[in-house]
């Protein structure tokens, strides 16, 4: 079970009731725009919590994806992940917030205390994320990380009836301090 503590925030392991405070954030279209999902449908929100819950107790861990809690609130607000690759020498980094609480800086502390997790306790030796490029909000949070632009990948995705390019970002465990 994983645990991480930051100034503002708890990540911690998503629970089978937190499915309508998950609902709530990813069943909205600001939420689902740049994202490979539609807004989620209640029975597609019970499901991913479902999964994510079981993808916890997988031995060994492919996937890390944590509950992002307001710590003085105790209110989920998101959640920040990690996917790792098989062998696990590489994970891709995953962020989705609700909107009542963007541009606070909320995702940037998550996302740094989970990356940190992944170089510090899984060894990782890269970690990686992509985004639409027409999405500045996400690839800041990487660039204030300290990922850098490896590559922008012209039309590789299929989204909402058009061909969307991604930005590639990365990190190595040598970069990260
Ligand atoms: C992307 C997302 C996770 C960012 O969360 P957040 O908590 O607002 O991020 P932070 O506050 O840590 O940092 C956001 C940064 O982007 C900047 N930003 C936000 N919108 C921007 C825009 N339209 N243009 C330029 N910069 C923008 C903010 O100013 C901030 O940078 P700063 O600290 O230098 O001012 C959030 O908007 C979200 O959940 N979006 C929907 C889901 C999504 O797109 N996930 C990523 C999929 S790749």
């Amino acid at each position: 079970m994983v645990l991480l503590r930051t100034e503002r925030l708890l990540l911690r392991e998503f629970m089978d009731d937190d499915w309508p405070a998950f609902h709530a954030v990813e069943s909205l279209p600001e939420v689902a725009r740049y994202q490979s999902f539609e807004p989620r449908t209640e029975d597609e929100s019970r499901a991913y919590i479902q999964r994510a819950v079981a993808g916890a107790a997988e031995e060994p861990r492919a996937t890390y994806d944590l509950a992002v809690v307001l710590a003085a609130e105790r209110r989920l607000i998101g959640r920040c992940g990690l996917g790792l690759a098989s062998p696990a020498f590489e994970a891709m980094l995953w962020y989705t917030l609700h909107p009542a609480y963007w541009g606070q800086g909320y995702t940037t502390e998550a996302a740094r205390a989970l990356v940190g997790f992944g170089f510090r306790q899984l060894g990782l030796h890269r970690v990686w994320a992509d985004c639409d490029p027409a999405n500045p909000g996400s690839w800041r949070v990487l660039e204030k990380l300290g990922l850098r632009r490896e590559g922008h990948l012209r039309e590789n995705v299929w989204m909402d009836g058009a061909w969307t390019d991604s930005y590639i970002y990365a990190v190595l465990d040598r970069e990260w301090s």
